[in-house]
């Protein structure tokens, strides 16, 4: 253990401490990160919902109680934490969910692409249907259904069905009773 009296005494510089603590939370950022995509990939193949909601919430995504995330769902690798799912959201198996549009390298060098991260919202009890993609900087609104196969890339109006690609609102729904 590093004591005051052995960093006053000259063995450890301030340097040196200042470079071991830059070091180990790059380190402690980087393992996180890896550690989250090893979640991420137990999460599409364990076999109840719940099980996969805790191991989703592991690997950074922002998951509220009740949730169901069905098999073989994938949430960005590189931006989890951008990705919100209120209570009671549905996520049917396939499904993609993805918060950032990094282009290749090589559109990088050239300057010819690049989009900042953006959040991806999932409101209260919506459901998103089997195969369907929800794209950077969306939010599904409450109780929404996102039809199976959709391509999800503007905000999903609450109590709506959208469907195709891209999605558009395909009917409203009616409530009878206060959530
Ligand atoms: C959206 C869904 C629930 C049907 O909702 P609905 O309100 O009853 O909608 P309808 O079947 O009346 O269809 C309304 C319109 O949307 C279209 N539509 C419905 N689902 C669609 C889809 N997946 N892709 C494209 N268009 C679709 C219909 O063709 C119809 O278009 P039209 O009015 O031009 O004929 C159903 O199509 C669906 O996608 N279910 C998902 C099933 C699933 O993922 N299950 C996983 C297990 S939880």
């Amino acid at each position: 253990m590093l004591t005051r009296a052995t960093i006053n005494d000259g063995l450890v510089s301030s340097k040196t401490m200042v470079y071991l603590y830059v070091r180990i939370s790059f380190d402690s950022k980087v393992m996180g990160k890896r550690l989250g995509r090893i979640w991420r990939i137990f999460a599409w193949l364990l076999p109840s919902y719940k099980m996969r909601s805790a191991f989703v919430r592991l690997s950074g995504v922002k998951v509220g109680s009740g949730v169901f995330i069905g098999s073989l769902v994938m949430f960005d690798s590189e931006y989890p934490e951008l990705i919100e799912i209120e209570d009671e959201v549905s996520i049917a198996l396939g499904s993609i969910i993805i918060a950032h549009s990094a282009g290749s390298p090589f559109q990088a060098r050239l300057k010819l692409f690049s989009s900042a991260p953006e959040k991806v919202v999932l409101k209260r009890g919506c459901w998103i249907g089997a195969g369907a993609i929800i794209l950077p900087g969306t939010t599904v609104g409450e109780a929404a259904i996102v039809a199976a196969g959709s391509v999800v890339n503007q905000d999903v109006p609450p109590y709506t069905v959208v469907a195709g690609n891209p999605a558009r609102p395909v009917r409203k729904l009616e409530t009878r009773t206060r959530p």
